[in-house]
């Protein structure tokens, strides 16, 4: 990457909108971060549409360019590229790890490739971000943390793409804690629930536990374990009991691989294969300051398409999320007087307030899923200068923290028994 012009700071906040510059004052020289992003689908669209526009929306210190992308279908790699403006298409994503020309790797593919190629790319001196779960495998997420330690001694910055600490109401639920408006934290009740797993769903990456690792759990219950711990600061020390289970056992062989996530108009070619990973999982943990919580993933809750939810109570007051009313934080304030008390409903949308939002537009006017990503990456353009992001980002570090969890949950399903943090690390 061009070194990094430290533009100064001090006379902007850093959740401020581009177009908040004095009309006719010059722009800083810019430098250049120029990504790489590995897979075209579904996070595909979700990051080449963040990285596009978050220069756009938020004033940042060096501009953003997505130089190349790679896929294993070369003519839809094209036409992504050209869809999305990129100006080259490769067909092996080791061409792109290696370039001389990009500064960061974007990781978006199925969980068992994480390693590899975010390996690959710290070793060639790029910066990574990658998807998460980290890893589909603890043994792998150790891997790429190791190597993330050592690319660090060379300035080389990692960074995994937990999307909903950057939903507004989620970075001010944190913000809320910081300030103490919860007091002691007591209880944690955490659900991701998704019904796209159904019987007719065919036999995809997804459902694979050599690509995946596990099913509803890395790919649901990771988000809302970073959730967890993002928001209340604290670190899960203890799964004290899991149960998981497969309720479809086996799915229609894929030829082709169809639409995104639940795999709708995919091509069968015949036959069942056995799903090897779980449909739900749910666990019991204790955090390290003494709170209790749960936790529940299944991609079968039928009517719930994707239910991502949190609540947190503590010992001032409690909060409540849900991504299906995304600009929205519930909230209880127990040191009113008690006739005051109830749950008030706060949209996360006030520039001057919430995080994030002063980017976009104005109070009310909403904004939605595809906005999480693009703070995320106007966070990261800001770290790889030296700036703080608005709310701290996940690291591969940090991921582990969260597949450690995963892990112990797992565990604790199948030797049915209390699983502790310290004994996996
Ligand atoms: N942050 C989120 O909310 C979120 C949401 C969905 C998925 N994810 C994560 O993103 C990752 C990708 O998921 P997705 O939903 O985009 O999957 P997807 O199946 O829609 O896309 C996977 C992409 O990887 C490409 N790919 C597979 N093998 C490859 C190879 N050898 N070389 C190059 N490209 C290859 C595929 O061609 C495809 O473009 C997973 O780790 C998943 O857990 C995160």
């Amino acid at each position: 990457m061009a070194a990094p012009s430290r533009t100064s700071s001090s006379s902007r906040t850093r959740n401020q909108p581009a177009s908040s510059r004095a009309p006719g004052q010059p722009a800083a020289p810019k430098a250049l971060v120029r990504v790489g992003l590995i897979g075209t689908k579904f996070m595909g669209r979700a990051h080449a549409n963040a990285w596009r526009q978050a220069g756009a929306f938020f004033d940042l210190p060096s501009r953003v360019e997505l130089q190349a992308v790679a896929g294993r279908d070369a003519a839809a790699t094209s036409a992504f590229a050209s869809r999305w403006g990129i100006a080259r298409s490769l067909s092996d994503w080791r061409d792109l790890a290696m370039a001389s020309d990009i500064d960061l790797v974007d990781v978006l593919t199925p969980n068992h490739l994480h390693k590899e190629m975010s390996i690959a790319a710290l070793e060639a001196g790029k910066h990574v971000a990658c998807e998460k779960p980290l890893a589909g495998t603890l043994d792998d997420a150790k891997a790429m943390a190791k190597a993330a330690k050592a690319a660090a001694k060379k300035g080389v910055r990692t960074f995994v793409w937990f999307n909903y600490r950057r939903c507004p109401a989620v970075a001010f639920a944190r913000q809320l804690v910081e300030r103490g408006k919860l007091g002691r934290i007591y209880h944690v009740r955490a659900s991701y629930l998704q019904d796209w797993g159904k019987a007719s769903t065919p036999l995809l990456w997804r459902f694979q536990a050599d690509q995946a690792g596990s099913g509803a759990h890395g790919d649901l219950n990771a988000h809302i374990i970073d959730m967890a711990r993002f928001i209340t600061g604290d670190e899960i020390t203890e799964v004290v009991g899991s149960i998981e289970e497969t309720f479809i056992k086996e799915r229609a062989i894929v030829g082709s691989a169809g639409g995104e996530i639940s795999g709708k108009g995919a091509k069968g070619k015949g036959g069942k294969g056995r799903s090897t990973v779980d449909d739900a999982v749910l666990f019991l943990a204790r955090f390290a300051g003494g709170a209790v919580a749960s936790f529940e993933a299944t991609r079968l809750a039928t009517g719930n398409q994707n239910r991502n939810t949190i609540e947190i109570n503590g010992e001032l007051g409690s909060i409540k999320f849900d991504f299906e009313r995304m600009n929205e934080l519930q909230w209880w304030d127990d040191t009113l007087e008690s006739g005051l008390r109830g749950w008030s409903r706060i949209m996360c949308t006030n520039g001057g307030d919430h995080p994030y939002v002063a980017a976009y537009w104005p109070p009310a006017h909403l904004i939605g899923y595809e906005h999480g990503f693009v703070s995320m990456a106007a966070d990261v353009v800001r770290a790889l200068a030296g700036e703080a992001p608005v709310v701290p980002l996940a690291d591969f570090d940090d991921a582990l923290k969260t597949q450690l969890v995963l892990e112990a949950s797992v565990r604790s399903a199948r030797e049915r028994r209390s699983v502790s943090i310290r004994e996996l690390a």
